[in-house]
């Protein structure tokens, strides 16, 4: 039986989407889940009560200090879940070689969290002056110091404007590049608030959001993560398991969005065939026909959740 008074403090991330995410994943006692970015446990908290008694819940994550997080934050359960350090586009295996497949349930809230944000030695935020990093899990070698400092102008513009949706990408690049070589986030957030004309800056985010946005997807292939992990997730729901995706960002909503739609149908060839040659059969029913938005009392409560996007799905 849980015990979660012994589960320790609460985290200073507050889960998005949560019971909307439960409603989804209807957790059952005894049920299998997997929740693939584990974080600090928020919603993994929430599902282990709800699968007990004799549930069991793998967490993973690439980030070790958010393992360490979610292992203090899920003391306390019986069965304890299991954190597995990885990426979750090896869910597949990491789920097969841990023991947990197939899967009744399978979350992956994607992004950063809150702490990961804050940390300014891990150099996400523009907010924050420290290293350029960016790097989720820091045994990877790519930093974002590495793609600052290293990728030709033109490239770096490119990529501005691809994951951040950022139209003046190429004026950034060569303000970049001008000053190189940056080493600090505090450097890059002022190359990129000199590059953007004082009368064009966002009126509700930070003109440097899109630039790291970007940068952070990059150097941690955010979006091929997401490709081959809802693959991944798929090989290994069980027949009516639910598959709960929660993005914040219009790229990775979109990726999910082709995904569901795909998976979904029986056939996939292009709509001007007349004869179907692909064989493809339908392995999902969509549960969300447009995304779960959160209430305007979470965006209020908790300002992260603005953009968060939730689509879910049950394997046929
Ligand atoms: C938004 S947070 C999850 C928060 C969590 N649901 C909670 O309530 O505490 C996203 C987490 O996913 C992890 N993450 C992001 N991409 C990942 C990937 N490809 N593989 C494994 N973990 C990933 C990040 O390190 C971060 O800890």
């Amino acid at each position: 039986m849980a015990d979660a008074s012994r589960a320790g403090p609460p985290a200073a991330h507050l889960p998005v989407l949560s019971q909307e995410s439960i409603e989804l994943l209807q957790p059952r006692p005894g049920a299998v889940i997997v929740d693939a970015t584990v974080g600090l446990g928020g919603h993994s908290r929430l599902l282990l009560e709800l699968i007990r008694p004799n549930g069991r819940l793998l967490g993973i994550d690439r980030d070790d200090a958010a393992l360490a997080a979610a292992s203090r934050r899920l003391a306390g359960f019986d069965p304890p879940p299991v954190l597995r350090r990885g990426d979750f586009r090896h869910v597949a295996a990491i789920a097969g070689e841990a023991g947990f497949r197939p899967a009744d349930g399978i979350l992956l809230d994607l992004g950063v969290s809150s702490p990961q944000l804050e940390d300014p030695e891990r150099g996400f935020s523009f907010r924050r002056d420290g290293p350029l990093d960016m790097r989720m899990d820091r045994r990877q070698a790519l930093t974002a110091d590495q793609v600052v400092n290293g990728l030709p102008e033109r490239e770096l513009g490119a990529l501005i404007r691809r994951l951040g949706e950022e139209r003046w990408a190429a004026r950034i690049a060569r303000f970049v590049v001008q000053r190189r070589p940056l080493h600090r986030t505090g450097e890059l957030a002022q190359a990129v608030e000199a590059a953007i004309p004082r009368a064009a800056w966002p009126a509700d985010i930070h003109p440097a959001t899109r630039t790291f946005q970007a940068i952070r997807m990059h150097v941690n292939d955010e979006l091929g993560s997401l490709e081959l992990g809802l693959g991944g997730a798929l090989e290994i729901l069980s027949a009516g398991g639910r598959l709960v995706v929660i993005a914040f960002h219009s790229l990775e909503d979109a990726v999910v969005k082709r995904f569901l739609a795909r998976e979904s149908r029986d056939c996939i060839c292009p709509p001007e065939q007349p004869v179907c040659t692909c064989g493809h059969v339908a392995s999902l029913r969509i549960l969300t026909r447009r995304p779960v938005r959160p209430s305007s009392a979470e965006v209020a409560a908790n300002p992260r959740s603005r953009s968060a996007r939730l689509r879910a799905a049950a394997r046929l």
